[in-house]
């Protein structure tokens, strides 16, 4: 062995031994804050993990969620905000829990918006013509009759955009194509884009789509229009298209761009679902599942967030089924008009924010419902000790992992920065940003065995978390 590897290894041994004693010094805390008797008790539930994960994986239940999330997708198609098939797949989900004997199912009705999607097309007419697939996005105002035919200028960033001159911009379509890192980055060039682009008077925004990958789909997604600029028309396109007008452009050839699109705005009245499992002994507290039933008008939400809702959906019946009562109530939750701005979830907080202190913990699965890997868990240390220790039951079907997060879940995260605990289900979703808000959001992302593992865990999460003897603490 020569010196360097000698050097490598020692590096890293050092690593790997520091990394140990930081996990060590990790465990060694949470066992001290934690006390023999709770990781104990929390060890004691492995016979209802069992029970509920074979009940799920093995038994009765095996591929339940599956086909019932099947059946959903297929009867109901996408579920957009203001929609018919939105309110009657939320008058479905309610006809099956009730024919399961969970009668404690209401409906919370709010105003929400409903914005149509009409004809969209974008042709490139210099330096050839081609025609470009596009999604306009959520909000997005109509062009003029005849169209908006501009010459584009495509920007990587928004201090690119803002260190343009203005008659760079004046009368041009801006095109952001900033390279995508991860959602959160560049989210802001879908939501925000259209405002600062006109801002510098752009006719019209386009943003590459949000995603890591690309078979031609482009991504829609919500955008809101700032006060006092001109609210200009904004759609997404595809990676593909982006970079042939980058490379275009780049090239010193002029793109010019002819949009067409037409969409309508009202409001609806929609619903949040709420269906509790009664608790034994503190029916008043909750821990509350969740996820959201709307989707985008492309695609058919099975992904986004269909998974979600039905992993949810399965908590309180498969507890129900097996004759499971926790000490506290399983409340799940089935949020309305998430893709729009969270309106359902700031509905739901601002209607109970009276007795929101009884939310001992909140979950929300609405980033795949891929394997589940563990939980993702906005919380002070002492309660992420409680939760970590809980994840050690689950190391079976590797779902033992606790990732420290400042974020739960969209709509949660409305509760969760209130200081109320929380967690989003982490799982192998390295392929979400593909599929998600586009065309390729249908049955065929799902699995079935993957789905069976995200319910039985979290069914026993949410059982064990809501039978414990201790709260969560905030
Ligand atoms: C673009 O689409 C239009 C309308 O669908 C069609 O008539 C036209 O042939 C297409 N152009 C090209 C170059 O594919
Ligand atoms: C928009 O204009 C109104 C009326 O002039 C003003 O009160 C408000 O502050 C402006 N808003 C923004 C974001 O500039
Ligand atoms: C857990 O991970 C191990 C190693 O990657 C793998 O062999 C095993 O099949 C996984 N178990 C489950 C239930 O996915
Ligand atoms: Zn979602």
């Amino acid at each position: 062995m020569n010196i360097y590897y000698i050097c490598l290894l020692k590096i890293l041994l050092i690593i790997s031994f520091n990394q140990a004693k930081v996990i060590e010094k990790q465990s060694d805390t949470c066992r001290e804050i934690l006390g023999d008797d709770l990781i104990r008790e929390i060890g004691s539930y492995e016979n209802v993990r069992d029970e509920i994960l074979r009940y799920v994986i093995e038994g009765d239940f095996k591929g339940k969620t599956y086909d019932e999330l099947a059946k959903f997708v297929d009867k109901f198609g996408a579920r957009p905000s203001g929609s018919e098939a939105l309110e009657n797949s939320i008058d479905y989900i309610i006809d099956i829990t009730r024919a399961e004997g969970l009668n404690d199912v209401i409906t919370e009705e709010l105003e929400v918006p409903h914005w149509t999607r009409g004809e969209e097309s974008i042709t490139m007419l210099q330096p050839r013509v081609k025609n470009l697939s596009v999604l306009g996005l959520g909000t997005s105002v109509s062009t003029p009759p005849e169209g908006i035919t501009a010459e584009v200028v495509v920007i990587s960033d928004f201090a690119e955009l803002e260190n343009s001159q203005e008659e760079d911009i004046k009368g041009k379509i801006v095109l952001y194509n900033p390279m995508y890192t991860s959602y959160g980055a560049t989210t802001p060039y879908r939501t925000q884009g259209a405002t600062r682009a006109a801002a510098k008077g752009a006719v019209a925004s386009l943003v590459r789509s949000l995603g890591p990958f690309s078979i031609n789909s482009p991504h829609t997604g919500a955008q809101t229009y700032g006060e006092n600029v001109t609210q200009i028309p904004t759609a997404a396109i595809t990676l593909e298209d982006a970079d042939l007008i980058r490379r275009i452009t780049a090239r010193g050839e002029k793109v010019i761009l002819k949009i067409e699109m037409s969409s309508s705005y009202d409001t609806k009245i929609s619903r949040n679902t709420i269906v509790d499992l009664k608790g034994r002994e503190n029916p008043e507290s909750l821990v509350i599942v969740s996820g959201h039933i709307d989707s985008w008008d492309v695609g058919q939400g099975a992904m986004d967030d269909g998974g979600g809702v039905f992993i949810s959906w399965a908590a309180p019946v498969i507890l129900k089924r097996l004759n499971l009562q926790p000490r506290r109530t399983i409340r799940s939750i089935f949020w309305t008009a998430e893709e729009v701005g969270l309106v359902g979830a700031y509905a739901y907080e601002e209607k109970h924010r009276d007795e929101n202190h009884n939310i001992n913990f909140i979950m929300e699965s609405d980033v795949g419902t891929f394997a589940p890997l563990g939980l993702s868990v906005a919380a002070n240390q002492e309660a992420r000790c409680i939760i970590a220790e809980i994840l050690k039951l689950f190391e079976s079907i590797n779902a033992s992992t606790l990732v420290e997060s400042n974020s739960a879940g969209p709509d949660i995260d409305v509760i969760t920065n209130t200081g109320i605990p929380g967690a989003g289900l982490h799982n192998d979703n390295a392929r979400y940003f593909w599929f998600h808000h586009t065309e390729g959001d249908t049955m065929n992302v799902e699995d079935e065995h993957e789905l069976d593992l995200g319910a039985a865990f979290w069914t026993a999460v949410a059982y064990i978390i809501a039978d414990i003897s201790v709260d969560i603490p905030r």
